[in-house]
């Protein structure tokens, strides 16, 4: 019977430890050598040997089985085994450390660092959660070891945020665990780009490059992080925060296990987030950082609040003023704002509470967990030098205190979501506004512009939605800047060899076809015929550049593909065709009611502001007409073409005055006659079509029976004659406004008046639109028809004049 005990306990021993030497656990030894590879229990990962991209050299790391190509982990990044051979050996030694050798020589490649524990009949693991692991095995009579983490993977990030994974610090040994790029598709060394947390003050993820902040999510509220206030609504992941002495991190887990789901920061950084999808097998882009000009950071610099729906973006905050009014008036930002008053420094200060915030950079700021409100605000108001302050954790009432003492960072205002944020003021400024004060000037700007906040939450949605995009991911796939070009063999593919039958029409540059992707994602395809001299270095770094455009009301460019003589821009597929389709159209133009033109106009308009002023690039359209304006599936209109103009036409205008290139109809007369263009220059082309909107009736094409006049010298005709109303467009009279038609009208002649001088800034046509600026009376149109250019310039700049002499005549005549 004892036999029998003895044997049973002994199997009872073997049972336990026999998890530990079944297939996916090591114990000390050989792991792995290259050509092999080792799975997690449930098959979802696999750790071996690669070697990235067109590159030769070998590494450890580990991927999805089910997509070998999506890397998330590399051992020896920054340390190749570089002889092209494949004798890579993973070893265990008894110390609970990993080796990577090469066992031609014996060297080694890389290894995990010591732990503090010590270690007892160590044992690898990879984890069903991507992690690769060391611990402790059973122990000599020291059972309370078992399972005891020495090192993990997860600890030493590449450029894949895990979920699990925690990001951020260990305060005890001072371990920062951060992701980093990898240099090129081709090398997993550490690139510039990087996603950490930053412990100064209160902490706050950063995205770096190098060591300059591009992107700040700001620091934590309880529920997120302040600069992205809807990111954890994500019905994917849910993120947790931790702050106490020992740790600082933050880690996001998957709601549901079978949805997995990764954040990268690319090799061109950008921060995106993907899930996989199952039914496609195929990973499905959730969001790319940053999203919009606002989240670059500190983009209105010191003491300013950048909002997206205003115009121009930046404002100072309540007390400050423009350091520099000459720059800020021609929406350059580089000097920020400085304080109009110095303060008091006294009890007689006051706060200024904004809502909606995403709270400044909190690198010099102080907090306290437990303070109230009240509290903070006193403590604020003893210190000088004591900025704004505001709660730390929004939960509940909210609670905590944080203070800032140094110039004011990174703010934004949201429609919806962030927080409240005081900003001290003295007294006398408290006087200056009254309660509301500059408050209530943004809001109100900000319901003008966007037509009504169901608009503007329509539109922030419709933008997210869009941002939602599937993207082949190919390792193979070179990046050039910070555009993916596509193989010339994918995208004859997808248009079926350029087929006649997939061509959507032909543009400034060349024809247009739809694309339908392997993956069942439409494109279109903008196929260069070019032959502009432009070095193809260059014409990669414009691309490179327009790619940077974002704007809800432009055209995404989505990659490029430059492979011998070809040329080809991949743009999103815009479902509705472009606004000459509906406007000239008799039996299309019934379904632009007025809401949806003045929405249109607006859009326009809105991309307009952003290409001439807001955007780094300041850039002229040239070619500014309604077959340009493209229609999203809510007819949302987005300009498109808009970069190219800065691609080639530059060179070309440069060196060849005389070859104006354009549409007649919507070329102002000083660029038509004299090849001079500018900003203004675009402004006519808006105005032009904004009257072609209103009135349904092309420039070009139209003769008005009585006078023989185009569009624009009708409608001026009209408007002289104070009815201007006969211009609307006869399917529209049921659903106009008409404070808003003659609002429209007046703006679209202002934009085509006969000198350029005279025409509106966009900004300023912008507010007019919006009736916050008095209207002036416009002066005589430009206006000629296309058939009366003649082929010499200077007798058709002769006939412009006479003709506006002839205008002004017989209008003078027609009001008497
Ligand atoms: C490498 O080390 C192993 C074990 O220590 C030994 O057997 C082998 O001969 C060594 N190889 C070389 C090339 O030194
Ligand atoms: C190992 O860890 C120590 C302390 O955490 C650190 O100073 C050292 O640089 C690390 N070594 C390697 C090779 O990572
Ligand atoms: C990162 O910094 C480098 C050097 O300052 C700069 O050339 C590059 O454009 C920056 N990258 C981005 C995405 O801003
Ligand atoms: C998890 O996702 C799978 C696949 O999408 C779905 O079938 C399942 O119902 C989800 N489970 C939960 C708890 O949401
Ligand atoms: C800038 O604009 C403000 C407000 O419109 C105006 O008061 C100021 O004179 C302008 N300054 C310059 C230098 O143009
Ligand atoms: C935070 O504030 C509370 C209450 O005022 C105080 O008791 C505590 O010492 C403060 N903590 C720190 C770290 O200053
Ligand atoms: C005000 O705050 C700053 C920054 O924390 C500190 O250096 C300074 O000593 C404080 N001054 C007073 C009077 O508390």
């Amino acid at each position: 019977m004892e036999i029998f005990r003895v044997l049973y306990l002994y199997c009872l021993l073997l049972c336990f430890i026999k998890p530990i030497t079944s297939r996916d656990i090591i114990t000390p030894g050989i792991l792995l050598r290259d050509g092999k590879t080792l799975v997690s229990s449930s098959g979802l990962f696999e750790l071996g040997f690669f070697s990235p991209g067109s590159s030769n050299a070998r590494y450890l790391g580990a991927w999805y089985k089910k997509s070998p190509s999506t890397i998330f982990w590399v051992a020896n990044r920054d340390k190749p085994l570089n002889n092209g051979r494949r004798n890579g050996v993973l070893q265990l030694n008894d110390r609970g450390i990993l080796l990577l050798l090469d066992y031609t020589n014996n060297n080694t490649v890389w290894s995990s660092n010591y732990s503090l524990n010590r270690a007892y009949n160590p044992f690898a693991q990879l984890l069903d959660s991507g992690n690769l692991v060391v611990k402790n095995g059973y122990g000599s009579g020291n059972s309370g070891n078992l399972d005891q983490l020495l090192w993990q993977s997860f600890d030493h990030p590449c450029d894949t945020i895990m979920p699990g994974m925690k990001v951020g610090w260990d305060q005890e040994t001072g371990l920062d665990r951060f992701v980093s790029c990898w240099k090129s598709s081709d090398d997993p060394g550490r690139g510039d780009y990087v996603i950490k947390i930053d412990r100064r003050g209160y902490p706050q993820s950063v995205q770096l490059n190098g060591s300059k902040v591009m992107v700040r999510a700001g620091p934590w509220n309880g529920f997120t992080f302040t600069g992205f206030p809807n990111h954890n609504q994500n019905p994917v992941m849910n993120v947790e925060f931790v702050l106490n002495e020992k740790e600082v991190y933050y880690k996001f887990d998957l709601m549901n296990n079978s949805v997995f789901s990764r954040i990268i920061v690319t090799t061109w950084g950008t921060g995106q987030i993907f899930y996989w999808e199952i039914q496609t097998s195929r990973w499905q882009l959730v969001t790319t950082s940053p999203p919009d000009l606002c989240d670059n950071y500190a983009w209105c610099r010191a003491n300013s609040i950048c909002n997206i729906d205003n115009i121009p973006v930046c404002e100072c905050l309540r007390g400050y003023e423009p350091k520099n009014f000459k720059e800020w008036n021609v929406s350059d930002w580089y000097s920020g704002c400085t304080r109009r008053v110095s303060l008091d420094c006294e009890a007689s200060d006051g706060f200024k509470k904004y809502t909606g915030i995403k709270l400044p950079d909190t690198t010099s700021s102080w907090y306290n967990k437990t303070m109230n409100l009240e509290e903070c605000k006193r403590l604020c108001l003893q210190n000088c030098s004591c900025k704004a302050y505001s709660n730390l954790d929004s939960k509940d009432e909210g609670s905590g205190c944080l203070v800032w003492f140094e110039e004011l960072l990174d703010m934004r205002q949201f429609p919806a979501g962030g927080q409240d944020l005081y900003v001290r003021v003295p007294a006398s400024e408290i006087d200056l506004f009254g309660n509301g004060g500059h408050g209530s000037i943004s809001k109100k700007k900000l319901a003008g512009i966007m037509v009504g906040s169901v608009v503007t939450i329509f539109i922030i949605i419709f933008g997210l939605i869009s941002i939602k995009r599937r993207r082949k991911l190919k390792k193979s796939e070179k990046e050039v800047m910070d555009l993916p070009t596509f193989d010339l063999s994918i995208i004859a593919k997808a248009t079926s060899n350029f087929s006649i039958i997939n061509k959507l029409g032909e543009g400034g540059f060349g024809p247009v076809y739809k694309g339908t992707l392997e993956d069942g994602k439409e494109v279109a395809v903008k196929r260069l015929s070019t032959k502009s001299g432009q070095g193809l270095e260059e014409l990669k770094n414009e691309v490179g550049l327009i790619a940077k455009l974002q704007h809800r009301n432009l055209v995404k460019l989505l990659g490029f593909c430059i492979e011998g003589k070809e040329k080809l821009l991949i743009y999103e597929y815009m479902p509705n065709k472009s606004l000459d389709h509906f406007v000239f159209d008799k039996s299309q133009s019934s379904l632009l009611d007025w809401l949806k033109r003045w929405n249109i106009i607006h859009g326009i308009a809105r991309g307009l502001v952003y290409l001439h002023i807001d955007s780094r690039l300041r850039i002229i359209h040239r070619d500014l007409k309604t077959s340009n304006i493209l229609l999203d599936a809510y007819m949302n209109p987005k300009i498109s073409d808009f970069g190219l103009a800065r691609t080639f036409w530059d060179d070309q205008v440069e060196a060849n005055t005389n070859k104006v290139v354009g549409t007649y109809g919507y070329m102002p007369p000083e660029y038509a006659v004299h090849g001079q263009f500018s900003m203004k220059s675009d402004i006519f082309s808006f105005g032009v079509m904004v009257l072609e909107i209103v009135s349904g009736k092309k420039n070009r094409g139209f003769a008005d029976p009585e006078y023989n006049l185009n569009l624009l010298g009708h409608a001026w005709r009209l408007w002289i004659q104070g009815r201007p109303m006969e211009l609307l467009d006869e399917c529209l009279n049921e659903s106009c406004i008409e404070s808003e038609v003659i609002r429209c009208i007046q703006v679209g002649l202002l934009c085509v008046q006969q000198r350029a001088e005279d025409r509106p800034d966009m900004s300023v046509a912008v507010l007019m639109l919006n009736g916050e600026k008095l209207l002036p009376q416009p002066k005589v149109p430009a206006f000629y028809t296309a058939s009366d250019i003649p082929p010499n310039p200077t007798s058709l700049e002769q006939k412009c004049t006479q003709f506006s002499q002839n205008e002004i005549s017989q209008t003078t005549l027609e009001g008497r």
